[in-house]
């Protein structure tokens, strides 16, 4: 290892300027890999830890924020069988779990567990990083926390809502619900109805359409609901249309909705951190092992737009203000590599 070197983007302090200096180059432990980071993809979360420590995630600082990438594998800790160097993988670590800064991906080369790496073959790693966490986000909220079955289960009679589905997590959830078999009404943008209806959406209603909640009454009902935007206003109408029976929906965020009716009871969680939980790690297994390098290499899936921003470990500070400003509609993918 001794040719190569680490750098990684430190941040100080909650909200401050990233500084890009040089960090170990990390020995795997046992049951651990170090992978060298070809494409990092900026969530909406590692903008709003940057910008403000959202969740209290950070414990202490200078910390290495980023718990998604794709890249290549660098080394091998010991009880590693079915890896060797220079696979290619894409991988979810428990940076924003643990702490531990060699575990975050906004530097050269990160650590992580064996168990949440999944080769990807062929695959670029710019499409395998920008679908991986959006992806298990949706496949979470829909399949560990609602209940929905696995792929080809679902009765198409049974109805899926996935409010906000113009973004990643919304385009996933879509596709993994018409996947398991399921008849799916979306809100989206007017000038996005024809590549939702590519997903599989069977109905695309306005969001901002005054009568939004009266045309999804008329399409329901919804055996599942998500709200993908996870804003107050599709948390109310998510309640709203839960009624008169009531029930639950989930959400990718925790608004600010004040009492929900008795009835209704709302599901949040870290959705995207599903598999770092030992209590899930039979879902886990399936991740990795099996469904995410099919919809990676087998392209089960169609993916979200992204963008690859240039420059490196630099370009990660401007990204990061862009996706906490929403200036970007696509996801933003830099290569640490570069620079
Ligand atoms: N709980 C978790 O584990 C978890 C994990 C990942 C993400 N999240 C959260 O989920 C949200 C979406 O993440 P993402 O990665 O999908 O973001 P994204 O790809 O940036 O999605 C943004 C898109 O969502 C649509 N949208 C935005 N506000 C909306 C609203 N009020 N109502 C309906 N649609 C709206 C817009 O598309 P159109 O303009 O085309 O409608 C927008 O371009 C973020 O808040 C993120 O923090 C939570």
């Amino acid at each position: 290892m001794s040719q190569h070197t680490n750098t990684a983007a430190f941040l100080p302090g909650p909200g401050s300027t990233l500084e890009i200096s040089s960090a170990p180059l990390y020995e795997p432990q046992h049951g651990e890999v170090v992978i060298k980071n070809e494409a990092v993809a900026i969530q909406p979360f590692d903008a709003k830890v940057h910008d403000a420590n959202i969740r209290g995630t950070i414990k202490s600082y200078p910390f290495i924020l980023g718990s998604n990438v794709a890249g290549t594998v660098y080394a091998v800790g010991e009880g590693i069988e079915d890896l060797e160097v220079n696979d290619k993988v894409v991988a979810d670590t428990a940076a924003y779990v643990t702490g531990d800064t060699r575990m975050g991906t906004w530097q050269r080369y990160a650590v992580t567990r064996r168990r949440t790496v999944a080769k990807i073959g062929n695959a670029s790693f710019e499409q395998a990083v920008a679908l991986s966490f959006p992806l298990q986000t949706a496949v979470a909220a829909l399949h560990l926390y609602l209940g929905m079955g696995k792929p080809g289960t679902g009765r198409e009679e049974e109805r899926v809502l996935v409010w906000g589905a113009g973004g990643a997590v919304g385009t996933y959830a879509v596709q993994y619900a018409k996947s398991v078999g399921h008849t799916v009404i979306v809100t989206a943008s007017p000038r996005d109805v024809e590549r939702q209806k590519s997903l599989g959406a069977s109905e695309v209603v306005d969001y901002k359409a005054p009568d939004a909640v009266s045309q999804l009454r008329e399409l329901g009902p919804y055996k599942y609901l998500f709200t993908a935007s996870g804003d107050k206003n599709s948390q109310q109408a998510l309640a709203s249309l839960l009624q008169p029976s009531g029930g639950v929906f989930a959400s990718v965020a925790r608004s600010d909705i004040g009492e929900l009716p008795e009835n209704v009871k709302l599901i949040y969680d870290a959705f995207s951190m599903a598999t770092q939980r030992e209590e899930f790690a039979e879902f886990a297994a399936w991740w990795y092992d099996e469904y995410l390098p099919k919809a990676i290499s087998e392209s089960l899936v169609q993916p979200a737009k992204y963008v690859v921003r240039r420059g490196g470990l630099a370009a990660l500070q401007e990204a990061s203000r862009d996706v906490l400003e929403s200036k970007v509609k696509e996801k933003i993918v830099v290569n640490p590599q570069e620079g």
